[in-house]
């Protein structure tokens, strides 16, 4: 299965831990390329918590221009996963613009993370948000830093493994027939799901569904 695993980062703790998600998910098997994706125009880099720019896009929650998904093919993607930072609360402007713009447009599982230097379960707040887009999100982890999160991350990227792995239930379309339209429309439309939430809080949805 194709894994896309899709960041912004600013200051760089959440490419570390979009990297290190990618690197573990590829080591288990997995096919997996990463998108940076940013704004067009991007931020000045001090007084970050003042800029007005900054400012101004969170509470208008105006859409900004993207660059990085240029390879990104939401019918090829098997799985996404999208990591933020954690801006006044949300989600940072590139990666909403980013679900914005994808919209309905991936049906595929999505796992969401977010980084924060507060501890507080901000990934849930995303899930929900993305799930709003029409994002199919099986799964959300609020980080710290990776170095303190290690072992949730871990933990994390295998349940993300091991609920992949019960989704593609045998069949999986080849690649080079999943750009056909019939074959993207019959990976969109929807399929049976039954989903249930394991034991202990577990923040991964074990989900078994007729997805390939
Ligand atoms: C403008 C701005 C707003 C922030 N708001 C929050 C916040 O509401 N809660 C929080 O815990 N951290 C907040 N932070 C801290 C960042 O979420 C945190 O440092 C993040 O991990 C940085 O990721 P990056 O290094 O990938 O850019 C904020 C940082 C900035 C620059």
């Amino acid at each position: 299965m194709y894994v896309c695993v899709v960041y912004y980062s600013k200051s760089g703790k959440t490419e570390k831990v979009a990297k290190y998600v990618a690197e573990r998910i590829s080591s288990l098997g997995f096919n997996v390329s990463t998108f940076f994706i940013r704004p067009s125009k991007d931020y000045f880099d001090r007084f970050l918590h003042l800029n007005p720019r900054v400012i101004y896009e969170i509470l208008s929650g105006r859409t900004v221009e993207i660059v990085g998904d240029e390879g990104f093919d939401s019918a090829t993607c098997g799985a996404l996963v999208i990591a933020t930072p954690v801006w006044y609360g949300t989600a940072t402007p590139p990666i909403l613009s980013f679900l914005s713009k994808y919209s309905g447009r991936c049906s595929s599982p999505a796992y969401v993370l977010t980084t924060s230097d507060l501890r507080v379960d901000y990934a849930s707040k995303l899930k929900e948000l993305a799930e709003r887009k029409g994002f199919n999100v099986r799964g959300y982890l609020s980080v710290v830093s990776l170095e303190s999160d290690l072992e949730r991350v871990n933990d994390f990227v295998d349940r993300v493994a091991a609920d992949l792995r019960s989704t593609s239930l045998g069949f999986s379309y080849p690649r080079y027939l999943r750009r056909l339209p019939i074959v993207t429309a019959l990976r969109r439309s929807p399929r049976p799901q039954h989903c249930s939430r394991p034991p202990g809080g577990s923040q991964i949805v074990a989900c078994r569904c007729y997805r390939p």
